[in-house]
């Protein structure tokens, strides 16, 4: 069993109060809180160890360098990917999808061909396949969502033809905790031969991954909702696709030779990060891998699950509540809206409860639009939420509606 206690010792925020109250951080899907090995790290690398890397000789900068590295084989294993090639430092999982919707598309995406996208993703795995589009004059299908929150896997055959280059779908919907079978569904991406990018931002944190096993072709993950600093994230790819992608941001770092005939790149992973990284971030990511995998994600998962069944039983109690996405294995995560009640003004008076709940559209607006709903409000749980933090959440939902209604 997890020792919940100490675990939220780990982390310092979680003992403040807002408006005299214990705070209750029920907003990890946006960002998760950080525990104080990563706070110790940014703090520690700023005060003794800060220096360029992949640039000096010096001995802060040959030790800088190391650690980055070290982390990058660190996101290598917890990953499950092949090789260091294959993880590609971003500012984030947005970064690393729009990274591989210019790159990758800028060489194989033509006039005449088309991507799918499923109609559950957050905004930063739809817009940039929008764009590229554009750019290519390439059409952009969508793979729909039942009420359930349930993704049509089976209506992708429907949508893929000789001209889908790409499917791109989330591990784990960010409204709807919705976890789509994406066994089956890459699998026949790939027949009809497309590449499959995934959007793991909320995945990885609810269970992990394993990208041979799951066989994606590119997924991407941010660091800060995975206990990390923001403004890091990562891009994993195949290094074969990598390979055939030409440079996306250009600048130092990226290159080989230099020289105003012309220029050559650096090879993998670097070719795909410009300029300074973000070593701070990468390293303190790397940290807070090495945190979180001293649990046992069997575990980490039971107990989230613990939480989400708890609340949605409580919630579900509360006149007129509408949960959206109620499939059996969603991950911890449940939006939900009182009828004749913003919820604008729900997560304010749960704001002034100290209950810490994500309000609006998610950045997933096509959901809302789905239920027609200009908004919701939204608890994601994490490994240090509690059973009575779950309980708080629908005595506040019930106590807020009362006030409302
Ligand atoms: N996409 C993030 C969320 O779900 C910001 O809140």
């Amino acid at each position: 069993m997890l020792d919940i206690a100490r675990i939220r010792g780990d982390f310092p925020i979680l003992e403040r109060k807002v408006y005299g109250k214990p705070l209750v951080y029920l907003d990890s899907g946006a960002t998760a809180q950080k525990p104080r090995c990563v706070i110790e790290t940014v703090d520690y690398l700023h005060r003794e160890l800060n220096a360029n890397v992949h640039r000096g000789v010096h001995y802060l900068a040959e030790e800088a360098t190391a650690r980055y590295e070290e982390a990058r084989e660190r996101i290598r294993a917890f990953i499950g990917a092949g090789s260091r090639e294959e993880i590609v430092f971003t500012a984030g999982a947005t970064a690393s999808l729009n990274t591989v919707a210019y790159a990758w598309c800028e060489r194989f995406l033509h006039e005449g061909d088309n991507i799918v996208v499923s109609e559950m993703e957050h905004h930063s795995n739809l817009v940039p396949w929008q764009l590229a589009a554009q750019r290519r004059g390439a059409e952009v299908r969508m793979l729909p969502f039942d009420d359930a929150g349930r993704l049509m896997t089976k209506r992708l055959s429907d949508l893929l033809d000789r001209r889908t280059r790409v499917v791109a779908v989330t591990q784990a919907s960010n409204t709807l905790g919705t976890r789509p079978d994406l066994r089956s569904l890459i699998d026949e991406a790939h027949r009809a031969g497309a590449v499959v990018v995934v959007d793991g931002c909320q995945g990885i944190v609810h269970g992990g991954v394993d990208v041979k096993a799951m066989d994606c072709d590119f997924y991407a993950f941010s660091g800060h909702k995975l206990y990390a600093p923001t403004g890091i994230g990562v891009l994993y790819g195949r290094r074969a696709l990598l390979e055939q992608m030409p440079p996306f941001l250009s600048g130092g770092d990226m290159v080989d030779r230099v020289s105003f005939g012309g220029t050559t790149f650096a090879p993998l992973p670097l070719r795909f990060e410009a300029g300074t990284a973000n070593f701070v971030g990468a390293i303190a990511l790397g940290e807070a891998i090495r945190y979180i995998g001293q649990f046992d994600p069997v575990q980490i998962e039971a107990h989230e699950h613990t939480l989400l069944v708890r609340a949605t039983e409580l919630l579900g109690r509360v006149p007129g509540l509408r949960i959206y996405g109620t499939t059996p294995d969603k991950c911890a995560i449940v939006s939900f809206n009182v009828e004749g009640v913003h919820p604008y003004d729900l997560g304010m008076i749960l704001d002034k409860l100290g209950i810490a709940v994500r309000t609006g559209q998610h950045c997933a607006e096509p959901v809302m639009t789905h239920y027609g709903v200009s908004g919701m409000c939204r608890a994601s749980f994490a490994i240090y939420n509690t059973l009575d933090e779950a309980e708080a959440l629908a005595a506040g939902v019930e106590r807020a509606v009362g006030m409302l209604k």
